[in-house]
Parts: C-alpha cells; structure tokens; sequence
C-alpha cells in the first residue's frame, strides 16, 4: 500500500507585493536585534498551524475553510514587538479586527471537526519579522501599514538545505453574503 503523504501545513493572511514592499521598511530596525530576519518571501501572519498532517485531513480542512464566509478586513500593521521567550520580533495590530478574529475561530473549530489539535493559547495575530532575537529593536518604527485583507491561504512549509520555504497551495475569497 502506498505510504500516506503528509505535509506540514498552516492557514495564513499572505501579504500582496504592495504590503510585502512596506513590510521592507522594517529591516533597518531589526539591526540591534541580534537575530535572523524572516526573508521577505516567507512574511505572513499565521491564522491556525496544523502542523503534518496527511491528505484525508487536508481535504477535510480545505472543505471548512471553503465553507467560511466572511467580509473582507483592514488590517492595521501599527505595533512593533518583542517576545522574549520565543525570541521573536513581530509586527502586530493594537485593534485586531473582527472577521480576522472569527476567522481563526472558524479555523480552530474546523481543525476540532478535522480531528486536529489546535494551539490553546488565544489567538494573537502577529507577522514575524525576525527569530532568534535577543534584544528589542530601537528607533523610531515606520509609522505602521494598512493591509486590505481579501483572501486568506493554505500555505505549505518545506524545509530545504538553504532554509525554510512556504508555498500558498489555495486561496479563498473573503466576501459577505
Ligand atoms: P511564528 O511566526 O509565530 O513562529 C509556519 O511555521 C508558521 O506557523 C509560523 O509563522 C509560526 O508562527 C506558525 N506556528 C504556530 N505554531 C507553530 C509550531 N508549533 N511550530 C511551527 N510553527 C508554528
């Protein structure tokens, strides 16, 4: 019998060119920080982290996220911080708005229905933009990025000799009824 393929898989807000261009202006902050900054291909802010899993349950995921409707979402990318314990400096939203809540609600439900384990911690929304930091970053942060969130992905993580590598599978529209 063939062997069940698994991939290690999340649900993200993946960023157009225009915020990922904004998204640039952060570097020059991040060079006290003593980490390793996420390459720009890789930025995203994670909705829920399924972690591997085989095709069944892909399939099972995939069919509840086409089943979410929401409207689409301005995301304002205006708080830069510092996590200590996972090291990571991250770019998050003072307000986090209300579908992007319900939308890793939904997924955390769907990943319940999917016989999947989802994260217990609240949901915080934050794009990485460095691991391994040891220190805060200092300086006056660029004055923060409005993002116009109309899609949300399922994204795929390889790891490869030169790093990590993600890659959006499927998309699917955010849209009122
Ligand atoms: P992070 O940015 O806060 O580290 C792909 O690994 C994405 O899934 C990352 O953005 C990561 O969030 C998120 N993620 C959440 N839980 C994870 C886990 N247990 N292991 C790896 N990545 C996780």
């Amino acid at each position: 019998m063939a062997e069940t393929q698994h991939q290690r898989l999340f649900f993200a807000l993946w960023p157009d060119e225009a915020v990922r261009r904004q998204l640039a202006d952060y570097k020059p902050l991040l060079k006290g920080c003593g980490g390793r900054p996420v390459v720009p291909e890789n930025l995203h802010i994670t909705l829920a982290f399924l972690s591997s899993v085989d095709s069944d349950t892909r399939l099972c995921m995939e069919q509840a996220a086409g089943a979410i409707s929401l409207p689409p979402f301005t995301l304002q990318l205006n708080e830069l911080g510092f996590w200590p314990r996972p090291q990571v400096v991250w770019l998050g939203t003072d307000v986090p708005p209300e579908p992007l809540l319900s939308l890793a609600a939904a997924l955390k439900q769907a990943m319940l229905a999917c016989a999947l384990e989802p994260d217990e911690r609240p949901f915080q929304a934050h794009l990485t933009l460095m691991r391994k930091a040891r220190r805060a970053p200092e300086g006056e942060p660029p004055a923060g990025i409005t993002w116009p969130v109309s899609d949300f992905a399922l994204v795929v993580s390889e790891t490869r000799p030169e790093g990590v590598r993600y890659e959006v599978l499927r998309r699917w529209d955010l849209k009122s009824v």
